[in-house]
């Protein structure tokens, strides 16, 4: 049986995860009706895979012996000033999520819940990647500036990172 104040955490973070889906739901709606269609593209991509991140903890912790509970989500923020704003906020979010695995594994350290611990690996080298490819899109946003031209481009390669993700799955 699992440790239940790991059961506990994991639970919290099944939340975490589905709250990021929508977040980033919101987020690829405003790119849509902003005329972003590629930033939207991948953020409707980013939508699925927070859903697998959800779906994941869920089949583990089930399948430990636990029980997968879904709580009442806050509404998430549905506008932006910007591209940029909208990136920052990505980033931002991904930092957060990080925080949370990692203390999460320091919890599985804490309770001797090495299985658990080993699960999270996965989590980890996730948001390794997760972050460093926020940060690179943010820094590429931050270098064009206002410069719609430039704008066009990084949405167009936003497009073309959604559909080769899309490919290779
Ligand atoms: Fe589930 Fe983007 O972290």
């Amino acid at each position: 049986m699992i440790n239940p104040k790991v059961e506990t955490a994991l639970n919290e973070q099944i939340k975490k995860e589905e709250h990021s889906s929508r977040l980033y739901l919101s987020m690829a709606i405003w790119c849509e009706v902003n005329g972003y269609p590629g930033a939207a593209a991948f953020l409707y991509d980013h939508t699925d895979e927070e859903r697998l991140h959800q779906m994941k903890f869920v089949h583990y912790l089930n399948d430990r012996g636990g029980k997968s509970v879904l709580f009442a989500l806050e509404q998430p923020e549905g506008d932006y000033e910007s591209l940029k704003d909208v990136f920052e906020q990505v980033l931002e979010h991904e930092e957060y999520i990080t925080e949370s695995i990692n203390n999460l594994y320091g919890l599985t350290v804490e309770e001797k819940e090495y299985t658990t611990g080993n699960f999270l690996q996965w989590y980890i080298t996730e948001q390794i990647e997760e972050e460093s490819l926020m940060r690179t899109i943010l820094d590429k946003i931050s270098l064009v500036g206002n410069d719609k031209s430039g704008m066009f481009h990084i949405d167009k390669e936003l497009e073309t990172m959604a559909t080769n993700k899309e490919t290779a799955a």
